[in-house]
């Protein structure tokens, strides 16, 4: 069993409303709450945590390491394409992360394809909607349990 963290970034809490034909119907608390009940059954305990603030994420990506948090699963929203304070953040507890996008990031405006944190990530997923967060916990349970 590990510990796991979902972090989501700006904006992110308006899911459902938000500019539906790019981000789907889906709220932030179906994914919440769907993705915690998928981990449950892989045997994960899964922390979830949104934020509009730049340091309260800089804060919880802290308060991970201390909380024995094995992996993070991140949409950090426009922070994506802006935050050396988040990228030093994941660099400096050392904790491994999969980048998630609910939209193809490469496809939209050229702002957004340029992010700092693709390179230090695990892994990345854009494009899949909400299911991208599914397919990044199912790479972390692989990573974590390689041979179940
Ligand atoms: C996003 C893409 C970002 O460019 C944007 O600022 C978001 C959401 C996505 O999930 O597609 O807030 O991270």
């Amino acid at each position: 069993m590990s510990r796991l963290l979902l972090l989501n970034g700006p904006n992110l809490n308006l899911l459902g409303s938000r500019e539906p034909a790019i981000y789907g119907a889906a709220t932030l608390a179906d994914i919440e709450q769907s993705l915690t009940a998928k981990a449950a059954a892989l045997g994960h305990e899964l922390a979830c945590f949104q934020s509009n603030h730049e340091g309260a994420l800089v804060d919880r990506v802290h308060a991970a390491k201390a909380d024995g948090t094995a992996f993070i699963i991140a949409n950090l929203g426009a922070y994506t394409h802006t935050s050396i304070a988040l990228r030093d953040a994941l660099l400096g507890v050392a904790m491994p992360f999969v980048e998630v996008h609910l939209s193809n990031v490469h496809a939209r405006d050229a702002f957004r394809q340029h992010s700092y944190f693709s390179d230090i990530a695990a892994g990345v997923i854009v494009g899949f909607g909400p299911i991208g967060y599914e397919l990044a916990l199912t790479a972390v349970h692989a990573r974590l349990a390689p041979h179940t």
